[in-house]
Protein backbone atom coordinates (compact mmCIF):
# COMPACT_ATOMS: atom_id res chain seq x y z
CA UNK A 1 0.00 0.00 0.00
CA UNK A 2 2.73 2.09 0.35
CA UNK A 3 5.93 3.57 -1.14
CA UNK A 4 9.08 5.24 -0.52
CA UNK A 5 9.26 8.73 -2.31
CA UNK A 6 12.50 10.93 -2.26
CA UNK A 7 11.70 14.66 -2.99
CA UNK A 8 14.33 17.06 -2.90
CA UNK A 9 16.84 14.48 -0.94
CA UNK A 10 14.24 13.30 1.96
CA UNK A 11 12.56 9.91 1.65
CA UNK A 12 8.93 9.93 2.28
CA UNK A 13 6.77 6.76 2.92
CA UNK A 14 3.34 7.96 1.41
CA UNK A 15 0.39 6.13 0.29
CA UNK A 16 0.72 4.51 -2.92
CA UNK A 17 -1.74 6.87 -4.36
CA UNK A 18 -0.11 9.82 -3.36
CA UNK A 19 3.31 8.47 -5.01
CA UNK A 20 1.09 8.21 -7.74
CA UNK A 21 -0.18 11.89 -7.52
CA UNK A 22 2.96 12.97 -7.30
CA UNK A 23 4.53 11.07 -10.65
CA UNK A 24 1.71 12.52 -12.98
CA UNK A 25 1.66 15.97 -11.25
CA UNK A 26 5.51 15.82 -11.82
CA UNK A 27 5.63 14.90 -14.97
CA UNK A 28 6.93 17.30 -17.35
CA UNK A 29 8.86 18.68 -14.21
CA UNK A 30 10.59 21.89 -13.95
CA UNK A 31 11.42 23.42 -10.58
CA UNK A 32 7.91 25.28 -10.53
CA UNK A 33 6.52 21.75 -11.20
CA UNK A 34 8.20 19.89 -8.55
CA UNK A 35 7.80 22.68 -6.11
CA UNK A 36 4.10 22.18 -6.50
CA UNK A 37 4.44 18.65 -6.04
CA UNK A 38 6.14 18.58 -3.11
CA UNK A 39 3.59 21.02 -1.49
CA UNK A 40 0.91 18.63 -2.30
CA UNK A 41 2.08 15.84 -0.92
CA UNK A 42 3.52 17.25 2.54
CA UNK A 43 -0.11 18.53 2.70
CA UNK A 44 -1.55 15.23 2.02
CA UNK A 45 0.40 13.85 4.62
CA UNK A 46 -0.32 16.35 7.53
CA UNK A 47 -3.94 15.56 6.44
CA UNK A 48 -2.75 11.64 7.15
CA UNK A 49 -1.30 12.54 10.25
CA UNK A 50 -3.74 14.21 11.09
CA UNK A 51 -6.71 11.77 10.57
CA UNK A 52 -5.37 8.93 11.57
CA UNK A 53 -1.91 9.01 13.62
CA UNK A 54 -3.46 10.77 16.44
CA UNK A 55 -1.34 9.56 19.50
CA UNK A 56 -2.94 6.34 21.02
CA UNK A 57 -4.08 7.21 24.71
CA UNK A 58 -3.20 5.55 27.80
CA UNK A 59 -5.52 5.41 30.65
CA UNK A 60 -2.82 4.32 33.01
CA UNK A 61 -0.75 7.70 31.96
CA UNK A 62 -4.45 9.47 31.98
CA UNK A 63 -4.89 8.60 35.60
CA UNK A 64 -1.15 10.60 36.33
CA UNK A 65 -2.73 13.48 34.30
CA UNK A 66 -6.24 13.17 35.65
CA UNK A 67 -3.94 14.60 39.12
CA UNK A 68 -4.14 18.35 37.30
CA UNK A 69 -8.05 18.27 36.63
CA UNK A 70 -8.99 16.61 40.88
CA UNK A 71 -8.74 20.24 41.96
CA UNK A 72 -11.78 20.82 40.11
CA UNK A 73 -13.10 17.67 38.85
CA UNK A 74 -13.83 14.15 40.40
CA UNK A 75 -14.21 11.03 38.17
CA UNK A 76 -15.82 8.29 40.74
CA UNK A 77 -19.44 7.63 39.93
CA UNK A 78 -21.67 9.55 42.38
CA UNK A 79 -18.77 12.08 43.23
CA UNK A 80 -19.34 15.44 44.22
CA UNK A 81 -19.00 18.53 41.94
CA UNK A 82 -16.55 20.91 42.38
CA UNK A 83 -15.47 24.28 40.89
CA UNK A 84 -16.42 22.09 37.87
CA UNK A 85 -18.85 18.53 37.69
CA UNK A 86 -18.20 14.92 38.14
CA UNK A 87 -16.75 13.41 35.19
CA UNK A 88 -17.61 9.87 35.34
CA UNK A 89 -19.33 8.68 32.06
CA UNK A 90 -18.49 11.95 30.27
CA UNK A 91 -17.24 9.87 27.21
CA UNK A 92 -20.50 9.48 25.07
CA UNK A 93 -22.64 11.68 27.32
CA UNK A 94 -23.94 15.41 26.65
CA UNK A 95 -21.91 18.51 27.37
CA UNK A 96 -23.31 20.13 30.88
CA UNK A 97 -25.94 17.58 31.27
CA UNK A 98 -23.87 16.17 35.24
CA UNK A 99 -24.99 18.43 38.29
CA UNK A 100 -23.06 21.39 37.76
CA UNK A 101 -20.01 22.96 39.71
CA UNK A 102 -19.57 26.17 41.79
CA UNK A 103 -18.27 27.98 38.63
CA UNK A 104 -20.62 26.56 35.96
CA UNK A 105 -21.50 28.98 33.23
CA UNK A 106 -24.59 27.10 31.60
CA UNK A 107 -22.77 27.23 28.37
CA UNK A 108 -22.07 23.70 27.92
CA UNK A 109 -25.85 22.64 28.21
CA UNK A 110 -26.44 25.07 25.54
CA UNK A 111 -23.77 23.92 23.00
CA UNK A 112 -24.90 20.60 22.16
CA UNK A 113 -21.66 18.83 22.48
CA UNK A 114 -21.42 15.49 22.84
CA UNK A 115 -17.96 14.53 24.15
CA UNK A 116 -16.04 12.01 22.36
CA UNK A 117 -12.46 11.42 20.64
CA UNK A 118 -12.69 14.80 18.71
CA UNK A 119 -14.70 17.19 21.32
CA UNK A 120 -12.56 16.61 23.98
CA UNK A 121 -9.38 16.99 22.14
CA UNK A 122 -10.99 20.56 21.43
CA UNK A 123 -12.04 21.39 24.41
CA UNK A 124 -9.23 20.52 26.49
CA UNK A 125 -6.52 22.06 24.62
CA UNK A 126 -8.23 25.61 24.39
CA UNK A 127 -12.31 25.12 26.36
CA UNK A 128 -13.18 28.61 26.18
CA UNK A 129 -12.49 28.98 22.26
CA UNK A 130 -14.13 25.60 21.70
CA UNK A 131 -17.59 26.69 23.77
CA UNK A 132 -17.61 30.36 23.99
CA UNK A 133 -18.07 32.07 27.79
CA UNK A 134 -16.99 28.65 29.52
CA UNK A 135 -15.94 29.13 32.83
CA UNK A 136 -13.25 26.19 32.29
CA UNK A 137 -9.53 28.25 32.02
CA UNK A 138 -7.08 25.22 32.60
CA UNK A 139 -5.77 23.31 29.58
CA UNK A 140 -3.64 21.06 28.07
CA UNK A 141 -0.92 22.02 25.57
CA UNK A 142 0.91 18.10 25.17
CA UNK A 143 -1.64 15.92 22.56
CA UNK A 144 -0.15 13.05 24.63
CA UNK A 145 -1.65 14.60 27.52
CA UNK A 146 -4.43 15.12 25.84
CA UNK A 147 -5.08 11.41 24.28
CA UNK A 148 -4.05 9.98 27.76
CA UNK A 149 -6.22 11.96 29.80
CA UNK A 150 -9.41 11.14 27.05
CA UNK A 151 -8.27 7.26 27.59
CA UNK A 152 -8.90 7.53 30.93
CA UNK A 153 -12.26 9.69 30.96
CA UNK A 154 -13.35 6.49 28.54
CA UNK A 155 -12.63 4.00 30.82
CA UNK A 156 -14.86 6.06 33.35
CA UNK A 157 -17.29 5.74 31.15
CA UNK A 158 -19.36 2.61 31.23
CA UNK A 159 -21.64 3.78 28.44
CA UNK A 160 -18.60 4.03 25.76
CA UNK A 161 -18.20 1.83 23.55
C1 LIG B 1 -9.45 25.25 37.65
C2 LIG B 1 -10.53 24.32 37.60
C3 LIG B 1 -10.52 23.26 36.52
C4 LIG B 1 -9.52 22.40 36.17
C5 LIG B 1 -8.12 22.32 36.72
C6 LIG B 1 -10.08 21.53 35.15
N1 LIG B 1 -11.37 21.86 34.90
FE1 LIG B 1 -12.67 20.92 33.66
N2 LIG B 1 -14.12 22.20 34.12
C7 LIG B 1 -14.01 23.23 35.03
C8 LIG B 1 -15.23 23.99 35.07
C9 LIG B 1 -15.50 25.22 35.94
C10 LIG B 1 -16.11 23.38 34.16
C11 LIG B 1 -17.53 23.84 33.81
C12 LIG B 1 -17.39 25.04 32.87
C13 LIG B 1 -18.63 25.84 32.71
O1 LIG B 1 -19.70 25.46 33.17
O2 LIG B 1 -18.48 26.91 32.11
C14 LIG B 1 -15.39 22.25 33.59
C15 LIG B 1 -15.92 21.37 32.65
C16 LIG B 1 -15.26 20.27 32.15
C17 LIG B 1 -15.81 19.32 31.22
C18 LIG B 1 -17.22 19.30 30.66
C19 LIG B 1 -18.04 18.43 31.57
C20 LIG B 1 -19.47 18.17 31.15
O3 LIG B 1 -20.16 17.45 31.88
O4 LIG B 1 -19.89 18.67 30.11
C21 LIG B 1 -14.85 18.40 30.96
C22 LIG B 1 -14.95 17.21 30.05
C23 LIG B 1 -13.70 18.77 31.73
N3 LIG B 1 -13.96 19.93 32.43
C24 LIG B 1 -12.52 18.07 31.74
C25 LIG B 1 -11.39 18.45 32.47
C26 LIG B 1 -10.18 17.68 32.48
C27 LIG B 1 -9.98 16.35 31.78
C28 LIG B 1 -9.28 18.38 33.25
C29 LIG B 1 -7.84 18.04 33.53
C30 LIG B 1 -7.00 17.77 32.38
C31 LIG B 1 -9.96 19.56 33.72
N4 LIG B 1 -11.24 19.57 33.23
C32 LIG B 1 -9.38 20.51 34.54
C33 LIG B 1 -12.91 23.55 35.78
C34 LIG B 1 -11.69 22.91 35.71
Amino acid sequence: MSDETTIAGRTYTTPRYIVHLIKSISVGSGPMKLAAAFAIVVGAMLDLSAGSAHAEGDAAAGEGVFNRCKTCHTIEEGGPPKMGPNLHGVYGRQAGTAPPGSLHSGKLEESGVIWDDQTLTEWLAAPARFIKGVKMTFRLTKDQDIADIIAYLKVNSPDAE
